[in-house]
This record gives C-alpha cells, structure tokens and sequence, in this order.
C-alpha cells in the first residue's frame, strides 16, 4: 500500500472526547470514526486491524475443532420468550417491530438460536460433542458507551457454543475453550489472566474471565503475582484429551485471581503470602461460562442418549470482544507517540520512508524494498508522499508499524537505508539487502509471535475454513 492512495484521516490534535489513550489514539491514527454514541465506522486501518485479531480467532477456533456458523443479527422475539430472557434481559437489549407488528431484538448475544439449529438438525448423542461458533456484532444498549471500541453498544464478538451429552463432556469442552483462548491471546501479544467472575444474564455455575492488566481496565482485579509469569507459548495440545486441557486449566487457574465481582479479601490474604497480592486494574477481553441445562431443558434440545432415552444436552457458551481487543491490544502496547503493534495482528509489518520524494534513487530504492518486503510475503506501507521528513516519522510512530526503513539520498550515497524497531527505537544502518535478509529472519518461519508456517500476507482472510 503506499499512503499516497491509503485513506488515512490522522489527526493532529488530540480529540476533546477521548478519556484513555487506547481511544485518543484510535483517533488520532484515524482507525475508526463514531457515527453515533457507541457505534463506530472502521476505517481502513482499524478495519485491517480488526480483520486480523478476528482472522487469528478464527484460526485457533478451528484448530480447537469448533465450527464456524454465521447467525442473522436480527432475530425473532419468539424464540427468547421460550428460554424466559426476552422478558429478562432489561434495557440492554434493543427491541424492535416489523411491519406486520412482529416484536425483534438485535442479537445480545445468541444461546437461544444456536439452540434452536441444534435442536432442529442432532437428534443422537453420537453426533456430540459440537461446538457452533461465529464471529457476529452484537448490539447492547449499554447506559454509558465510552472508551470508544472498548465499550461499545455495537460491538464485534467471537460467541461459541458448545453440545455435549453429560457435564463431564461438557466440561471438557470449557476446558478447551480455555485452552484455546490463552493461545489466541497470546499470538495477539497479550497477556490475558483467567480470572473466577460472576455469571450474569447468561446465568450458570463456572465461569472465567479473562482479563487484561491495564490501568484503565473496568475491572478491580486481585491476584498472586506467580500467575503473571506464567506463559501458554508454542506448547502442542490435543484437544480431545481431557487430561492435557485439565492440566492446563489447573496450572492457570489454581493461583487467586479474582475480579471485584467475586474478590473474597479473607481467601484471599490466606491463599496469598503478603508479597505476592497484586492489586490493580483489568479489561476483560472474554469469558467462558458452563450453564448445563439452562437452556435445552426449557427448548427441548434433547438427543437420544444411549439408552434410547432423550437427554437434555449440557451447554456453556464462549465469547471473546474482537472489537474491544483493538483497543486492549493499544491500551497494553503504546508509548506516548502512539501505538506499538505486536507483530501478530500489525496492519503493516513494514513502513518505508522515502526522505525524499521526486529524487531519482530515492525513488528507485524505495520502490525495489517495497517489492522485495512484498516477496517476504510482508505487507509494506510506502509513504511516498511529498511531505517533510518530521511528518512522516511522526506518522509512522502514531500508526505503530513494528519496523521502519528509511531511505534518502544522503544514506544511499554510502549504500545504506537506515532499519528502525519501533518498539525499541533502535536504528541500524544497512545495504538494502541486508535489511530485507535482516526482516526475512524476523518474520522467518519459526517467529514465535506470528506461530505459522507461512507469513501472514500470504495467507487470505478466509484461510481458516
Ligand atoms: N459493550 C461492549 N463493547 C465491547 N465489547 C464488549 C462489550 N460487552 C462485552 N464485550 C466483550 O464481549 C465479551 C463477551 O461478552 P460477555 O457477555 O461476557 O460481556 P460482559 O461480561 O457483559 O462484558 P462487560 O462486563 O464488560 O459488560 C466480553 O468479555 C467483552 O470482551
Ligand atoms: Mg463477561
């Protein structure tokens, strides 16, 4: 992309309306535009962003042999006045009639009609277990949208579902669930914590969330400093073992770690030795929630069990915020010139900075990397704009593309280009070659947080099915 063509609104000021540096910084590097309280546009460069954070969801749904489905975001009244929430739900869900006066809802989230095409195609405990899962908006008329993406009432969620015939089985599945959530964290560079919450309006017995420290996070959150050392990495898991998914649970899970809604201090000062209690703040970047019967029993999603007999399946249900993690990812990655992408889910792995436009070799140069980041299977950005050196550093810094090369004349006169990590700021003055092999081995295939085969540019969005 060269940024002569890119659609990219940056502002200059800092918007008046933006209370953390995740949504000023949304702004500012011109990633979203709200068309009305909560609800946000995407521009190109969130749009890209947000297209990758989805893209590794769904890959890592699909290595924990889940299945995608796409369910319509307006739905029929009829079929949550089976399960009883359509009268409890309240004012978060927005309601609405067609022309012929039939009530509507913008999908909340989606347990009944999932259950609903559970219902109609399993009728055996041999098609179990089955987990149906989607990427969908969401739309929560939240009292206080604020924090831009973060809370939104329009928002991007990955909602999974799973079928199984006993508790056991099903529990298993939450264990998968929690499994697989720590390895879509952490490819997005993330550290996030599984925490014991509450259950709320989805209602049920177990449940996590996951939480990302932070600041500005929503959430008090209590826990025993060991657990932030803990990290998922490359390990290989086979999700149908019970035991492997188990083990993991524990290891993640048996230290306290707690949100305010559930934060016991007396558990707490006995489980932790004083040096270890951490206090601080958290946003929560998905839950997991096992419920049993909550919702076959009242709508009939019965298989045959093998007996012969219909039994009610267990279910639980797994969301993860796509959207707010856009936020999540700047509010843990950013410095106080803008945002610092983790490599996993940056909307360009590559800025070229031409130091001067219209010079002949300058041209050239730039034009030759920006074809061989390309044959990397990376993604460059060019910004071969006729503007001043400043703005364009100051640009590339907002926007927080993980390296930078520049290239001017007085460089190439000695054959060099200047190769820049943003997250460090180190700069290194190399023959063009040299900086290609130098990303080459960065992005090689073993790159610990990018965790594929091949580089990400290669791989269209739709891979994952
Ligand atoms: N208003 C919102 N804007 C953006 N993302 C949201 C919003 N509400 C929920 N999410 C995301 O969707 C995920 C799954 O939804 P869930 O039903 O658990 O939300 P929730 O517990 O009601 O969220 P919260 O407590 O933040 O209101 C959450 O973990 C969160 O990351
Ligand atoms: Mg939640």
């Amino acid at each position: 992309m060269r940024l002569s063509r890119y659609f990219l609104p940056v502002l200059k000021e800092n918007p008046a309306e933006a209370q953390i540096v995740s949504h000023r910084l949304m702004l500012r590097a011109g990633m979203i535009k709200q068309a009305t309280a909560g609800i946000y546009s995407w521009l190109p460069l969130g749009f890209k962003v947000l297209r990758k954070i989805e893209n590794i969801v769904h890959e890592e749904q699909i290595r924990a042999g889940h299945n995608p489905i796409l369910m319509p975001v307006l739905q029929s009244a009829d079929l949550w006045r089976e399960s009883g929430r359509y009268d409890d739900y309240g004012k978060e869900m927005l309601r609405m009639q067609d022309r012929h006066g039939r009530d509507m809802l913008y999908t909340p989230t989606a347990e009944e009609l999932v259950t609903d095409i559970f219902r109609a195609h399993v009728g055996s405990y041999k098609d179990l277990p089955m987990t149906l899962y989607q990427i969908q908006w969401k739309f929560r008329d939240e009292v206080r949208p604020r924090f831009g993406v973060m809370r939104g009432r329009e928002f991007l969620m990955k909602d999974g579902y799973n079928f199984d015939l006993t508790k056991e089985d099903a529990l298993h599945a939450y264990n998968r669930h929690l499994v697989s959530y720590l390895r879509t964290y952490e490819r997005m560079g993330l550290q996030a914590i599984p925490m014991r919450a509450d259950s709320g309006p989805i209602g049920g017995d177990d449940t996590h969330e996951f939480l990302v420290l932070a600041e500005t996070g929503e959430s008090g959150v209590f826990y025993d400093s060991e657990i932030t050392d803990l990290k998922f990495g490359d390990r290989e898991i086979d999700y149908d073992s019970v035991d492997q998914c188990q083990s993991v649970l524990e290891e993640f899970t048996s230290r306290y770690a707690r949100t305010d809604d559930t934060h016991e201090e007396s558990v707490f000062h006995e489980r932790v030795p004083e040096e270890r209690r951490r206090e601080g703040r958290g946003i929560e970047v998905g839950q997991i929630f096992y419920f049993g019967t909550k919702y076959s029993e009242p709508m009939g999603a019965t298989v045959q069990g093998p007996d012969g007999k219909p039994v009610p399946v267990h279910m639980g249900s797994h969301g993860i915020g796509v959207s707010r993690l856009v936020g999540a990812i700047i509010e843990a990655s950013h410095d106080d010139k803008g945002i610092i992408w983790p490599e996993g889910v940056t909307p360009f792995h590559v800025g070229i900075v031409n130091l001067k436009q219209g010079d002949e070799k300058a041209d050239e140069a730039c034009e030759a990397l920006y074809k061989s980041v390309e044959a990397l299977g990376l993604e460059p950005l060019y910004d071969d704009r006729d503007e001043r050196a400043g703005g364009k550093f100051a640009t590339m810094d907002l926007i927080g593309l993980p390296w930078r090369i520049t290239v001017g004349p007085r460089g190439l006169k000695n054959g060099v280009v200047e190769l820049t990590s943003r997250r460090t700021g180190e700069s290194e003055e190399l023959p063009p070659e040299q900086a290609i092999a130098k990303l080459a081995a960065i992005y090689g295939p073993h790159h610990p947080h990018l965790d594929r085969p091949e580089p990400m540019a290669k791989r269209s969005f739709h891979t994952w099915m």
